[in-house]
């Protein structure tokens, strides 16, 4: 496992979200009640980024088509059959790190 800094915890608050560059992949980071998941930046759908969609609670919204994802296991709620790729995260000092090539 590699694992690489992302962001500082103090800049991702509980009901926050981004998306970052990580070794080439685009990478979508949420804090859902402190509880942080890092998911490949891609919807099931068409691939729009979903770091800019509307987060509400643990349901992600898409932007373009609106496909609903719980974003504290990756799993589709509304389509229900869908699940995004998850990172392995870990916490240390503060920071917050991703494994981009280790699913968790
Ligand atoms: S690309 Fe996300 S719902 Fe269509």
């Amino acid at each position: 496992m590699t694992f690489q800094k992302a962001v500082a915890l103090s800049d991702l608050w509980s009901g926050e979200k981004i998306g970052i560059l990580l070794d080439g992949k685009k990478v979508l980071l949420v804090n859902t009640e402190g509880k942080i998941c890092a998911y490949e930046d891609r919807c099931g759908h068409q691939g729009v980024l979903l770091s800019e969609g509307r987060l509400n609670g643990c349901v992600l919204t898409c932007q373009a088509h609106y496909w609903e994802y719980d974003v504290s296991t990756g799993k589709g709620v509304n389509p229900a059959a869908v699940q995004l790729t998850a990172f392995a995260v870990k916490i240390e000092n503060g920071e917050i790190f991703v494994d981009v090539n280790a699913p968790s």
